[in-house]
């Protein structure tokens, strides 16, 4: 049983709306544990699963269980539970957590129809993304760590614009159009599950450009919950405090409009919080240090590891801003919490089995 523990797969669920940066996220998260995550070798090349040396990422969109026909004929969207068979997932995510492969269906998203299934070993860590992570309270019960995505409607639509637009050739009105579609079953069925996230991202317009909606400027805020085993949320200067900082000047580089850091204790859904609040973007991502070295808890192995990170990945959406810096952040203590999980079971397996 001390083998069996040891071995137990850990569980983080990602929840966000389609195109709100969830592969973004995952490409910088496993990018943190050492390895890009790829495709199944050999498998099916419309799987939506991505596999590193530690991490296997699976999409939700495979638990649909009704495929695109179903759905126009039932005329649910995807994010409506009744298109998801959760009892599956449910049984699927407790079996690798355990240790037991599973044959998970799969989405295919580009016929709209439910492929054969592919194997799925227990990794190290599962990360579980989609619409409905957190949605049933038996997977959500699964979940070691849990974070929410959650990008505001002008800044959805601006992203939305910029890859159906300029990649898809979509029209304006069929992007506006589509997005008040699924409004009512998001404002129904995802939005709500922010609410058990352990992490927020929450992605607004800037406030530092009065007016502005043109989603290019962001304001980035991390929501992080108090008192989760494994996770100390981040601080600026002195913890517990609330701070208003501008870091432009000798050290940083800023154009119009700046950047302005916020942060301090707050409370969200009756939880307390750390708050930490980005406003605006750099101008050189090399000179990020200076403002990773004023943050604290931010799980680095050694000093600089944020900005190297970043610089890594300075093509990533979002690198020149509070989304790539925080999923970075949030990347870091998730190694960290996972490093601190591992070995608290090695240590008392049986005591650390039931807490
Ligand atoms: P998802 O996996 O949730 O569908 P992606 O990570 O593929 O989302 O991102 C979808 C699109 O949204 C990207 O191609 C990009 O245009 C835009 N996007 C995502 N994250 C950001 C960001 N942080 N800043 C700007 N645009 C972003
Ligand atoms: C996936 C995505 C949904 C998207 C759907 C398309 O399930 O996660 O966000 O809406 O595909 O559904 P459709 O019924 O338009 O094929």
């Amino acid at each position: 049983s001390v083998i069996r523990c040891e071995q137990e797969t850990i569980v983080i669920g990602l929840a966000a709306d389609s195109g709100c940066g969830k592969s973004t996220f995952m490409r910088r998260l496993t990018s943190v544990f050492g390895g890009a995550a790829e495709p199944p070798k050999g498998g099916n090349p419309d799987s939506n699963t991505l596999i590193s040396d530690t991490t296997t990422v699976i999409c939700l969109d495979d638990y649909h269980s009704l495929d695109r026909t179903g759905r126009k004929e039932k005329g649910v969207t995807a994010l409506d539970p009744r298109a998801n068979d959760f009892d599956l997932m449910y049984e699927q995510v407790k079996a690798i957590k355990e240790g037991k492969a599973v044959e998970k269906p799969i989405y295919n998203h580009v016929s709209g129809l439910l492929d054969p299934p592919e194997l799925i070993k227990p990794p190290k860590i599962l990360v579980i993304e989609g619409l409905h992570p957190m949605y049933d309270q038996r997977v959500r019960d699964l979940l070691d760590f849990s974070i929410y995505l959650d990008i505001s409607n002008e800044v959805k639509f601006a992203w939305k614009i910029q890859r159906d637009m300029a990649e898809r050739g979509h029209s304006l009105e069929s992007i506006k159009a589509s997005i008040e579609a699924r409004k009512p079953d998001f404002d129904a069925y995802i939005d709500p599950q922010k609410q058990y996230a352990d992490a927020v991202i929450e992605v607004l317009p800037t406030q530092l450009i009065p007016g502005d909606n043109e989603g290019k400027v962001l304001r980035v805020r991390l929501i992080m919950k108090e008192g989760v085993k494994y996770f100390n949320p981040v601080y600026l200067f002195d913890e517990g405090s609330t701070i208003s900082w501008i870091p432009c000047g000798r050290k940083l580089t800023c154009s119009y409009p700046g950047i302005k850091f916020n942060y301090g204790p707050d409370t969200y859904f009756s939880h307390e919080v750390s708050l930490l609040e980005m406003d605006g973007q750099f101008d050189r991502l090399d000179e990020l240090i200076y403002v990773e070295s004023h943050l604290s808890n931010i799980s680095t192995k050694f000093y600089g590891e944020v900005t190297q990170q970043m610089l890594k990945h300075s093509d990533f959406p979002g690198s020149n801003n509070g989304t790539g810096l925080f999923q970075t952040i949030v990347g870091l203590k998730i190694r960290d919490l996972y490093e601190q999980l591992i070995a608290a079971r090695a240590k008392t397996p049986v005591e650390a089995a039931k807490a």
